[in-house]
């Protein structure tokens, strides 16, 4: 697991070999301790390189160890002999040093680096801290400003940056492990004093507690209640009040906490539900290793609104060449400046090169006759969007993939109308299409295997979290929101105000609340949904609607032009169309007493609790009916669609996972009070998944899909 070789004379190369990122498994750390031993003992060897084969250097823990015991020698020590080590020790980086195997690095005493190579300590991703010194060391040899954007974001950092930042001494594109032994003979005998980060002071601001108090207020702002940002500044400060001993107790203590919360629970969870994901499979028995995408170069784009721009742009980014289409002059104009200016703006971000010409515009739809694939984004029209895709079905070449971006529409309907019904899938992206990582794949009882395959594929080449879910109205993602954004207006109705739902579930973790979300996507866009679905009825206050509780308040704030953020009203006021500052309206205040008043509801007082239970139990009910239909395989996708698309609070790990630690006998039990208490709504009616994976005991989440899979006579 670690090898230790003496190379040029006299030094000693040790290599850490654990495929494939050379993880910190205890194996490799017992390594670590036998080839630092021999190295430091043996006569021959002068100084001293570590690396990592196959060209990375150490890709951190061996997060498998997480769940179970730790066996092995610990990091810290290892690293404090290293650091002590009378020799000089170089790091080689090549390909990542992240999490531990960064902090090894800054046990060593020089780092030299690949500039391609990416540094950094993600374990805040994580819920966790570095823990091996890295909170001690970093800011000691960078600074405590820098070293806690690092750590705190757990951003990554190419070689170039980090020589930037001092956190690397030499940069090279050349042979790094080269470059390295040549720079380990080029130091043997120099003294080792400064070089041991752990004995230098830690370079810190002027006024150190107005600048923790500042950097505490941020960091706790923009976690929405993630406890690991919180402890990484804890950790720092230790590094920048405290002798290093002190600061790593401190770093340990902290540690402690954090390996034992839930949230550290659920953002591993979320870790491994990401690739869980990817491998899909669905109720026909297709899957992603028995199924080969089609090899896609070229794509169209039909509509360039909102979602079309975001499209092209997702796509051209990835490499493909891209064949756009808007039938209006005007609107084409218009999306050929957004998305020339989004391009380029996203390009500089994320540091890449665009190829020239990607990206062909036109005003026809025959332009489209030679891609292999095709994502429609035309108006929510099912009129519309029928007549498109028996014109693409006839004018695209046989075997080209159709695919449509409607956020609820039958996608087995769309494929109904075209002469291959198995090529067309969903291709459901999420605003703005460029920066959301969510891509729900929607297959069709149709859909061939090889439809599925190629949009995940295509979705994975855009960088997106893709899901592959069954075909019903709303899909995952928007069919669990209903009960939810329901479920919030039946508790204005009932006494609340928008600012008391809102509060309960940003301080939950939300970045927005049912309301303000609303507002900034425009309220006419669920009124528009809910007209097609024959619910509206134009100044009517009835509450009961095709059988069930309904709600008009969202239907009458549109009937008086309060569309939201963009008329400047909605549920909140704003100081003018298009501000984002929400405040309370007394205007609604009024309107909402006077409504109750004309409805006979008496108000009451709602607090959090059940704010939170009434709208998050709605929301993880349909969930559960999802599961029980098959539309989602399992509880992983449902909720990674909620983290990367709709906002839940990751380090609550998503709606299935958070059901699963609250209890689930907890959750019926709830579900079924408030059933009680509403029987006219039917989202609060336990879906028969959830009472069954109760009288089966609440196994651990992991064993859902067995239960599911299994006949209900055999439980
Ligand atoms: P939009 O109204 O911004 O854009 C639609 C565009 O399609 C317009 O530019 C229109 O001129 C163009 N168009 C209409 N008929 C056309 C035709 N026959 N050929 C070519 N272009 C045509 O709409 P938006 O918001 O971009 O939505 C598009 C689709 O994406 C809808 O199905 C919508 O449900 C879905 N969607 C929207 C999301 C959003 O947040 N806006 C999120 C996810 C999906």
């Amino acid at each position: 697991m670690a090898a230790l070789t003496r190379v040029s004379g006299s030094v000693g190369l040790i290599s850490l070999l654990n495929p494939p990122v050379n993880a910190l498994s205890a194996a490799v750390r017992q390594g670590i301790v036998d080839t630092v031993r021999r190295a430091v003992s043996d006569p021959q060897v002068k100084s001293v390189v570590i690396c990592g084969q196959n060209g990375v250097f150490c890709g951190g823990a061996d997060i498998k160890e997480f769940g179970g015991h730790m066996s092995g020698p610990p990091l810290v020590p290892i690293f404090n002999t290293i650091e002590a080590a009378d020799k000089p020790v170089v790091a080689a980086i090549e390909g990542s040093a992240l999490g531990g195997g960064l902090e090894l690095a800054l046990a060593c005493h020089y780092r030299i680096t690949q500039s391609k190579a990416r540094l950094g300590l993600p374990e805040v991703s994580l819920g966790l801290l570095p823990a091996a010194g890295g909170t001690q060391r970093l800011p000691r040899l960078i600074g405590v400003p820098a070293a806690l954007d690092l750590i705190t974001t757990g951003r990554h950092l190419t070689g170039a940056e980090a020589l930037k930042l001092g956190i690397v001494d030499q940069v090279t594109d050349q042979n790094t492990v080269e470059a390295a032994v040549k720079f380990a003979l080029s130091i043997v005998g120099q003294s080792l004093e400064s070089r041991r980060i752990s004995t230098l002071p830690c370079p810190c601001p002027a006024d150190i507690d107005a600048f923790f108090e500042g950097v505490m207020q941020r960091v706790k702002k923009s976690a929405h209640g993630a406890i690991a940002p919180v402890a990484c500044v804890q950790a720092v400060q230790a590094a920048a009040t405290l002798p290093f001993t002190q600061g790593m107790q401190r770093e340990q203590e902290l540690m402690a906490t954090l390996f034992g919360s839930g949230q550290a629970r659920a953002l591993q969870y979320c870790f491994f539900s990401q690739r869980v994901v990817s491998k899909w499979s669905s109720p026909s028995g297709s899957r992603w290793d028995t199924s080969k995408p089609k090899p896609v170069t070229k794509v169209g784009v039909i509509g360039l609104g909102t979602m079309g721009r975001g499209i092209t742009v997702a796509l051209a980014l990835a490499g493909l060449s891209v064949v756009a289409v808007e039938t209006q002059q005007q609107q084409m104009m218009a999306a050929q400046h957004a998305v020339s200016g989004m391009l380029e703006r996203t390009a500089r971000r994320r540091g890449v090169s665009l190829v020239g010409d990607q990206i062909r515009y036109s005003v026809e739809l025959e332009a489209v006759a030679d891609v292999e694939l095709v994502i429609e984004a035309v108006f929510e029209d099912m009129a519309l969007k029928e007549k498109l895709f028996k014109q693409l079905s006839t004018l695209c070449k046989a075997d080209t993939l159709l695919c449509s971006n409607t956020s609820s529409l039958d996608i087995d309907h769309l494929a109904s109308q075209t002469h291959s019904p198995q090529l067309v899938v969903g291709m459901h992206f999420f605003a703005p299409a460029h920066v959301m990582k969510l891509l729900e794949v929607v297959y069709g009882p149709r859909s061939a295997p090889q439809a599925v395959a190629t949009a995940m594929e295509l979705g994975k080449r855009m960088g997106k979290v893709s899901v592959a879910v069954g075909n019903c109205s709303g899909f995952v993602g928007n069919r669990m929101l209903m009960p939810y954004v329901e479920e919030a207006s039946f508790l204005v109705e009932e006494g609340a105000s928008p600012e008391i739902v809102d509060r309960a579930l940003e301080e939950f973790g939300f970045p927005m609340g049912v309301f303000r979300m609303s507002d900034l996507s425009g309220l006419d866009v669920g009124w528009k949904v809910r007209k097609a679905r024959g619910l509206v009825e134009p100044g009517q206050m009835s509450r009961v609607r095709q059988g069930r509780r309904y709600s008009p308040l969202g239907d009458l704030l549109c009937e008086q032009g309060r569309f939201g953020q963009k008329t400047g009203r909605g549920w909140y006021l704003y100081d003018s169309a298009g501000s984002r500052e929400a405040q309370p309206d007394p205007w609604l205040q009024s309107f909402l007493e006077e409504y109750r008043a004309r409805q006979g509801l008496v108000s009451r007082r709602i607090d959090s609790q059940e704010v939170l239970e009434r709208c998050l139990y709605a929301l993880i009910n349909e969930g559960f009916n999802i599961l029980q239909e098959g539309i989602a395989a399992g509880p992983e996708d449902i909720d990674m669609i909620y983290v990367f698309g709709y906002g839940f609070p990751r380090h609550r790990g998503g709606p299935m996972f958070y059901a699963s630690q609250v209890g689930l006998a907890q959750v019926l039990q709830r579900l079924e009070h408030y059933q009680q208490l509403h029987p006219d709504i039917p989202h609060l009616r336990p879906s028969s998944l959830l009472r069954r994976l109760v009288s089966s005991g609440s196994p651990r989440i992991q064993r859902w899909r067995e239960i599911i899979r299994m006949p209900h006579s055999s439980l």
